[in-house]
Parts: structure tokens; C-alpha cells; sequence
């Protein structure tokens, strides 16, 4: 028998039964996100790395690894729930500025596909760990290419007020360095401009930036095998409903039309949110609903400790009652989680339907960077998770 469903397609009886809050991962919509990817990329000299920071949930990356796609991976503890979740050590890059020891030593061991490297000094340091381990590190530089991707200031990573990369005027010296190191590899040359991109301009701009790059090198001999264009690629955060799976196609027709790609040359994408963004919802109880003399209030048990979206960078995540009783009668409230902190909120003057205690609520397009960013202020627990469906292992 099929299993009831609401109207925006949840199961309620996993939604019922669940301990909130909890993270709700519909499969079927991840499934359907790295179906298309991949038809997306057929016939292309294209790689899609998965960036685990979006979110590491064992379940999760598993099922992303079994797609065959590459791992993105920022930290020692990626490179390791990566290498348990299946994803092949070829098809890992490695980014992030601060490089510890152990990191570089644990990558090496793997052979790991990439280092992007971003500085002069982590350079020399993965190429003396590489000589003390008596192998060779494939890196790309990570050019900050000042492009600004036109997001929220603490996504943006492409200008050069961003601690992140190597700025082209300083690009020529950092390259020449790089083939004279002995114990280093240079495959490429590796962007990322930011996060929660939708318009495409700013990457139509990163394909003419890199042209102009390779043109440069080339003219002095040098050839790279592979550009990383990152990822950043957005989702909708308003019409998760209409929009389940982003813009693929128009995403990667970007590059197919603007990169001037090499004879021989592969290009690597490393994408977050975009993959695993849609396919998670937030469910939360409503404990209280309260009001001020201005305003009402809806009080869940989430918490910016669940997801910090709303807090940190004002996001936007649409919010619904799965179980509210007077869906026509809408009510203006601010939803409010129970963490000691005014900026314990996830929406401010939503149109809801009203809402009572015990309703419970599903704050979407919280697949990425939920539950990776979680954390146990105020000894709160850490959030559970489901998947749908529930017989699917
Ligand atoms: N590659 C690099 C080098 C990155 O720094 C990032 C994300 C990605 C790939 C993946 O980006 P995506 O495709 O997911 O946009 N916590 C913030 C987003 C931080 C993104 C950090 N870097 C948020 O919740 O919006």
C-alpha cells in the first residue's frame, strides 16, 4: 500500500514519528539531482567532485560516491569519512588555506587526486612532506581571480579582499616556483568564485578569466591537464516545490560555450549545495506559540544549533505546517527557535497558516549545510535524521 504523503510530497508517518527536530533527506530527490548531473556531463571532458562540507552525513555521501562522482574535501576528517564512504582517493581534491601536517601526510599517503594549494608557503610544505614520503603531490594553484559572484558577503570567496587563493599579478612567480619544486606536480590552475550563485554572468567571467590564463601560459609553454572551476552553483530557496534540482543545464552549457577547453585537458566542478541542497527539510515541533503586542510567535525545538543558515548569513528557507488544521487562515509570525540568542530565528514576519502546539513544521532546502554546520550550544543534541523512503538502504 503507498504510504500517505502530504501535499508537498513528505511521508507523514515517517514525519510523525520522527524525534524532533530531525533532518527529513528525501532520497528520490537526491537521486534524481546526480541522475541529471550526470546526464549533464555525458560526453564532456567533466568531473563532479562532491563537496562533503555541504554535507557529510555517512548515508548521504555514500549514495553521491556510488554515482561515481569525485569528493571535494576541506579537512583530514573529509579525506577519511570520503575514503569510508567509497569515493576513489584519483577523484579527491583537497582545498582550504590552513593545511595542517597531518592532513598533507594522510592525502599523500591516499593519493589523492589534487592539493589546491593557496599559498607560497603551504606549497613548500606539501612538496618537503612529498620528498620525506618519497612521492609526488599533483596540485593546482588556486587563483583568486577577483570576480565578485554577487552573494552574501560570507560566501563570496573570488575577490581580492578574500583571504582565499593566489592573485593573478602574483600568479607568473607562484607557477615558476610550483614546476621547479621536485617533489610537486602542477595539473591546473583551480577557482572558486562563491556560493549560492543562480546568475550566470559571474561564471561567463570566470571562463573568460581562465581563457585569457591559459592563453598566457601557453605562450611560454606551458600547457595545464586540468582546470577546477569550483562550485557555487545556487538552489531556490524560495520555490523548493517548483525547483527541486537546480539549473544543471544551464549551469554547465555555461562552461561548454565559454571555457576554451584543451585538447586532452579535463574539467573538474565541485559542487555543494547544488547536489545535496533540495533533498533536505528541517522538521520542527512547535512548542509554544506566543504574542507580544506586535508580533506572534511561533517557538519550534530547532534551533540555529540545527541549522544556522537563518542566523549566520539572514538566509532565506521557506517554511510549512505539515499538520496544521486551518491551512486556508494565514497568520503573520516570526519562527523562533529556543537557543539563548535574539538571532535564534528562522524566519521574521511569515505568512503562515496558523499554527498551534504540537504542529509540526518542515523548514526546507536544508540539505546543505544543516546538518554539517550543527553543533550542541546550550548542550543541546545534535539533530537525528530520516530518510525517505524509509525502505530504500
Ligand atoms: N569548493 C570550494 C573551494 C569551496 O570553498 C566551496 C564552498 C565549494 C567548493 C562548494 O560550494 P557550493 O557548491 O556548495 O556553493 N555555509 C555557507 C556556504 C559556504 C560555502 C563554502 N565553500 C552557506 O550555508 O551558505
Amino acid at each position: 500500500m503507498d504510504k500517505e504523503l502530504d501535499r508537498y510530497g513528505f511521508e507523514m508517518d515517517l514525519v510523525r514519528k520522527g524525534n524532533t527536530p530531525f533532518y527529513y533527506y528525501n532520497l528520490d530527490v537526491l537521486h534524481a539531482t546526480l541522475n541529471e548531473i550526470n546526464r549533464q556531463i555525458e560526453g564532456w571532458p567533466f568531473t563532479v567532485h562532491y563537496a562533503l562540507k555541504a554535507n557529510g552525513n555517512p548515508r548521504i555521501i555514500s549514495e553521491i560516491a556510488n554515482y561515481g562522482l569525485g569528493a571535494d574535501l576541506v579537512s583530514g576528517g573529509e579525506v577519511k569519512a570520503a575514503l569510508e564512504a567509497g569515493f576513489k582517493a584519483q577523484e579527491m581534491t583537497f582545498s582550504g588555506v590552513g593545511k595542517t601536517d597531518w592532513e598533507i601526510r594522510l592525502a599523500l599517503a591516499h593519493e589523492i587526486g589534487c592539493f589546491n594549494v593557496e599559498s607560497i608557503p603551504e606549497l613548500e610544505v606539501i612538496d618537503q612532506l612529498a620528498g620525506e614520503m618519497d612521492t609526488t603531490a599533483n596540485i593546482a594553484i588556486r587563483v583568486n581571480p577577483d570576480i565578485d559572484a554577487h552573494t552574501h558577503k560570507y560566501i563570496t570567496t573570488g575577490t581580492s579582499e578574500n583571504k582565499f587563493g593566489i592573485g593573478i599579478e602574483a600568479l607568473d612567480q607562484v607557477v615558476k616556483h610550483a614546476i621547479d619544486l621536485p617533489d610537486i606536480d602542477l595539473r591546473g590552475l583551480h577557482f572558486h568564485i562563491g556560493s549560492q550563485i543562480t546568475q550566470m554572468q559571474p561564471y561567463i567571467m570566470l571562463c573568460e578569466t581562465i581563457n585569457r590564463l591559459q592563453d598566457h601560459y601557453e605562450n611560454q609553454g606551458i600547457r595545464f591537464k586540468m582546470i577546477n572551476v569550483g562550485g557555487g552553483l545556487g538552489i531556490d530557496y524560495q520555490h523548493p516545490d517548483d525547483h527541486p534540482l537546480p539549473d544543471l543545464e544551464q549551469y554547465f552549457n555555461t562552461f561548454k560555450q565559454h571555457l576554451n577547453i584543451r585538447p586532452n585537458q579535463r574539467i573538474h566542478f565541485e559542487l555543494g549545495r547544488a547536489i545535496v541542497g533540495q533533498c533536505g527539510s528541517l522538521i520542527t515541533r512547535v512548542v509554544y506559540v506566543k504574542e507580544n503586542r506586535d508580533k506572534k510567535f511561533i517557538i519550534v525545538d530547532a534551533g540555529m544549533t540545527d541549522l544556522i543558515r537563518p542566523a549566520l548569513y539572514e538566509a532565506y528557507h521557506e517554511i510549512q505546517n505539515l499538520t496544521s488544521r486551518q491551512m486556508d487562515h494565514m497568520e503573520t509570525y516570526d519562527v523562533v527557535g529556543p537557543v539563548c540568542e535574539s538571532s535564534d530565528a528562522f524566519a521574521h514576519d511569515r505568512m503562515l497558516p496558523t499554527s498551534r502546539r504540537g504542529d509540526l513544521l518542515a523548514i526546507r532546502s536544508a540539505g546543505a549545510y544543516g546538518e554539517s554546520m550543527a553543533s550542541t550550544y546550550n548542550m543541546r543534541s545534535l539533530p537525528s535524521v530520516v530518510f525517505f523512503p524509509s525502505d530504500k538502504h
